[in-house]
């Protein structure tokens, strides 16, 4: 008897705990209802713009304009790869005439580092600082949804045609496919490289109409594409755009909300039968920290250059420099010594 009313709470319990719990992952998939309403974001976030630059500076690249703007729109985040990545792509889009390049950056601050490598470009740009909002911070919720959503906004009040495109700061882009969505008239979608199971996520075309998908995801999406597999005309974007906090279903809420009907899909790349587009990734670095005293180091004038290598590592964000924990870090002098800097002091 005793046995069973231990085994009635127990169940009692786990019958309790399943509910709280479920309630939770409900509530954190946005399947209740305030917070499938992805536009009541109930935590102020302050988004800043840091600067935007309108005029196009690069010597090499004559502007013909009859040509529609791309905005190219690039969540970013602070890590050790950020700025060699945005560096890459800055690189690419360098390239590309009448371009406007919108990076928002997932941190409460307008990053140096990130607003650097934008000058340097030439490009017109628009630099938002958008970080992500604090019930979202979970590893639960997409990153990058902020940063999208304060750019779309930042287009709807700002500008009146081109074309959006939505790229990361780590994929991949051939040139050519700017010359190809540059002409979108309502959505164009093409192929992108190294995605999922299947290696490749594209529409499949038939007599120059999209008639199915293929990708590895399908999960009951109605556009199952990648964020970089499709392009917008701006002015196709509707006042009901938006982009849920739900973890792969942004590109196919985002396109449902314009409400896109398949048959006006614009299909590229030869018919959706070449890669234009990656989706490759970086192998994440974990940031070390180096046990250094510099301001130590700093008072010796001949390791002056290192201090500030030093000191640059840890503005990239490469590196943490600590007086006191971190690893031991050794300067190698000829092939056989090796000494901690400590001995070189
Ligand atoms: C795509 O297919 C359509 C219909 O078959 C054809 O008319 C068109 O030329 C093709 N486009 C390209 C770029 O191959």
């Amino acid at each position: 008897m005793k046995l069973f009313k231990l085994f009635k709470n127990t169940f009692a319990m786990a019958v309790f705990l399943s509910a709280i719990w479920l309630l939770f992952t409900w509530s954190n998939l946005g399947m209740l209802s305030i917070q499938t309403d992805s536009r009541s974001i109930p935590v102020a976030v302050k988004n800043k713009l840091c600067n935007v630059n309108f005029n196009d500076e690069r010597p090499h690249i004559t502007n013909s304009t009859s040509l529609k703007m791309i905005y190219y729109v690039t969540p970013t985040y602070p890590r050790p790869e950020q700025v060699p990545e945005l560096t890459r792509l800055a690189h690419t889009l360098m390239h590309v005439p009448r371009i406007h390049w919108i990076v928002a950056d997932d941190q409460p601050l307008c990053s140096d580092q990130v607003s650097s490598v934008l000058r340097r470009t030439g490009l017109p740009y628009t630099h938002i600082s958008s970080p992500k909002p604090f019930i979202y911070k979970s590893t639960n919720f997409p990153r990058g949804v902020a940063n999208r959503r304060v750019a779309l906004n930042w287009l709807q009040e700002n500008v009146a045609e081109g074309v959006l495109y939505f790229g990361d700061d780590d994929n991949t882009v051939d040139l050519r496919l700017f010359d190809e969505l540059r002409n979108t008239k309502k959505v164009s979608m093409f192929p992108v490289g190294l995605i999922g199971e299947y290696g490749v996520s594209s529409p499949i075309v038939k007599d120059g109409k999209v008639v199915g998908f293929f990708d590895s995801w399908p999960a009951s999406r109605t556009f199952p594409v990648d964020m970089a597999g499709f392009a917008v005309n701006i002015e196709f974007l509707k006042e009901t755009a938006n982009m849920p906090f739900i973890a792969g279903h942004e590109e196919d809420r985002f396109l449902v909300s314009l409400d896109l009907k398949v048959e006006d899909i614009e299909p590229l790349a030869a018919n959706c039968t070449k890669v234009l587009v990656w989706h490759t990734k970086t192998v994440k670095h974990k940031k070390p920290t180096l046990k250094i005293n510099i301001n130590k180091l700093n008072t010796i004038s001949k390791y002056q250059n290192f201090v500030n290598l030093l000191k640059e590592t840890s503005r990239l964000g490469m590196a943490e420099v600590n007086a006191e924990a971190g690893i031991k870090s050794y300067v190698t002098r000829n092939r056989k010594t090796s000494e901690t800097l400590a001995d070189i002091l």
